[in-house]
């Protein structure tokens, strides 16, 4: 398979885009390490993904770590490489949301959000570059509200669009370390991230049918990035949203 003997960590696996990139991580041959903030629902996670792609258990490891911490950030890094011997692929896709109006939001909701979204990819690139070999291979997880948005998600939009840079600047510096840095921009997903957005439940953001994904579609686009028929991108978005952007 194409990511046999790979091993990869997913940071938000366990559940949505992440349990899906995982699980395709999985099929694709890769041993995988879960990271999310919840002992139990990674448990569940874990389980699940075995059924699902009938993977021996003992590719399927899972950690607690919030993304925002670096101690708890660089203990991921060598539990990956502790417990499967490498460190290949780094998924940064845990992501928050918030909706308030600028005026209403403070200091603190904006490191909240920042400190996920954004410090969070470059704590997990900065162990990266640490600890991974030649070869490897790093995707973040952006969104289409880095080039379009809507109101009352300021620090969720500038997070997003400051991910595509530090996903440039990454690629700039990794180049030489032989790590390829990329990202994909989903539209709109069936997870509750989406479900569960004020705008989305009030009307105030209207989707057509026709543009929500699967976060297998994104798993998709993320494994490609991922794995070597993507040896010669670098530095890229990729935007995966059925075409949604570009409608007038
Ligand atoms: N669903 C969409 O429509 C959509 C669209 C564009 C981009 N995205 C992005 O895709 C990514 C995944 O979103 P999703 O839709 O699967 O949402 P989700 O809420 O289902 O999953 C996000 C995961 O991140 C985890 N997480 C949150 N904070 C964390 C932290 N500090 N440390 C570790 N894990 C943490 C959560 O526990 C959760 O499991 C996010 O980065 C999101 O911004 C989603």
């Amino acid at each position: 398979m194409k990511l046999d003997e790979c091993s990869a960590i997913v940071t938000g696996a366990a559940g949505g885009i992440g349990y899906a990139t995982a699980r395709q991580l999985l099929r694709e041959g890769a041993s995988v390490l879960l990271a999310d903030l919840d002992q139990k629902r990674l448990d569940d996670a874990a389980g699940r993904l075995a059924t699902d792609t009938g993977a021996d258990p003992k590719r399927i490891a899972t950690i607690v770590c919030d993304v925002s911490r670096e101690d708890q950030v660089a203990a991921a890094a060598d539990a990956a490489i502790a417990g499967f011997g490498r460190w290949d692929i780094l998924v940064n896709n845990a992501g928050l949301m918030s909706f308030k109006p600028i005026e209403e939001q403070t200091v603190e909701d904006w490191q909240r959000i920042l400190g996920v979204d954004l410090l969070g990819a470059f704590l997990f690139i900065k162990q990266a570059f640490l600890k991974m070999k030649t070869g490897g291979t790093v995707v973040n997880v952006s969104s289409v509200h880095a080039i379009r948005t809507e109101p009352l998600v300021a620090p969720y939009a500038a997070a997003k669009t400051a991910l595509l840079s530090l996903t440039r600047s990454a690629a700039l510096e990794g180049k030489p370390k032989g790590i390829r840095v990329n990202a994909v921009l989903p539209g709109a997903v069936d997870t509750p991230m989406l479900w569960d957005n004020p705008n989305v439940r009030s009307g105030a953001e209207t989707i057509n049918k026709a543009d929500i994904g699967s976060p297998d579609d994104i798993a998709a686009a993320i494994a490609f990035l991922a794995g070597p028929a993507a040896a010669f991108i670098c530095g890229d978005a990729i935007r995966v949203d059925g075409g949604r952007l570009v409608r007038l």
